[in-house]
């Protein structure tokens, strides 16, 4: 007997990543799992590999700016799947570039997608959730408690995350419906090579620390972990909790530390055209 036997999970960035092995692991427990992102051909690939091993899969080609097409797919989950239990809001990129020389258009793309996406997910997912008394996740990381050079259009894309997670929790308070606010550290996934354009390049070099970085199945163990388990807010990675922690007990130290490792990344990979 799974965990989540019988229950729909839906997980946007289900194509690859944390989302891909997110539901690879719902499944593995008994869940019927529908996944969701830009490209049908990832999501296919993802259903039938769960489908192969004896579970049931959906793939749900959405963007999750698209709100129209957000409520489309709820519904069409709904429909194939018989309701919705679990909805993890996860699709996801990182805009790099300073302040100074970052666009407008490339603020808004990330705003639009990290934070607008995410809404659109819970807002159309809740009346299905109400009904199940359900579970939403939303997936924050813990560079909303860091701020390092050229990460203000991310940071401030996974702060607004936690506000929103947050926020939700306590207004879902007494429904029986949670919401569980995840913050990663550093995993294997591909968004090291999505350009701020949100367009994967498989040729691209992921500038991230590998040393520092989580398997991606291990991540995925320890997400469903926490949603199972109706946590408020989860943090992992041993280096994405001393973040944390550094940035309530020793703000200063934490800035000094992050300026420290990532001026050569801002000269790196900044390719953002400087404003008009
Ligand atoms: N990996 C890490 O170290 C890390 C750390 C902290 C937080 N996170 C967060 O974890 C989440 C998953 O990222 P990941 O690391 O697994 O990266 P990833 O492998 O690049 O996965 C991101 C997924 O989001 C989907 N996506 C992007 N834009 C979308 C849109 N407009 N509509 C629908 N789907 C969209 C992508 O699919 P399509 O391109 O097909 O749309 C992709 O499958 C993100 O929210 C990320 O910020 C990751």
């Amino acid at each position: 007997m799974g965990r989540f036997d019988g229950q729909v999970v839906w997980i946007t960035g289900g194509g690859s990543g944390l989302g891909a092995a997110m539901a690879r692991r719902f499944a593995a427990q008994g869940a019927k799992v529908a996944v969701s992102g830009r490209r049908a051909d990832r999501l296919e690939e993802v259903a039938a590999a769960i489908r192969a091993g004896g579970g049931e899969a959906l793939a749900v080609p959405v963007d999750v700016v698209d709100e129209a097409a957000v409520q489309a797919a709820v519904g069409l989950i709904v429909e194939k799947l018989g309701g919705l239990d679990v909805a993890v809001a996860n699709a996801g990129y990182g805009v790099m570039g300073t302040v100074e020389r970052l666009t407008d258009a490339a603020w808004r793309k990330q705003l639009d997608v990290n934070v607008f996406g995410a809404l659109n997910v819970v807002r159309h997912a809740l009346p299905e959730l109400k009904k199940s008394r359900g579970r939403v996740a939303l997936v924050g990381s813990v560079a909303a408690f860091a701020n390092p050079p050229s990460n203000a259009a991310y940071s401030a894309s996974k702060a607004a995350i936690r506000a929103i997670g947050l926020t939700l929790s306590a207004e879902l308070g007494g429904t029986g419906i949670t919401c569980t606010t995840i913050h990663p550290g550093f995993v294997a996934s591909e968004i090291g090579q999505v350009d701020n354009e949100g367009v994967f390049h498989a040729d691209r070099k992921d500038p991230r620390p590998k040393a520092l970085m989580w398997a991606t199945d291990d991540a995925a163990k320890v997400m469903v972990d926490a949603i199972a388990a109706r946590r408020r807010e989860f943090v992992f990675t041993g280096h994405g909790k001393l973040v944390v922690l550094l940035s309530r007990l020793a703000p200063g130290l934490l800035a000094a530390l992050v300026a420290k490792t990532a001026p050569k990344r801002s000269r790196a990979t900044d390719p953002s055209p400087a404003r008009a």
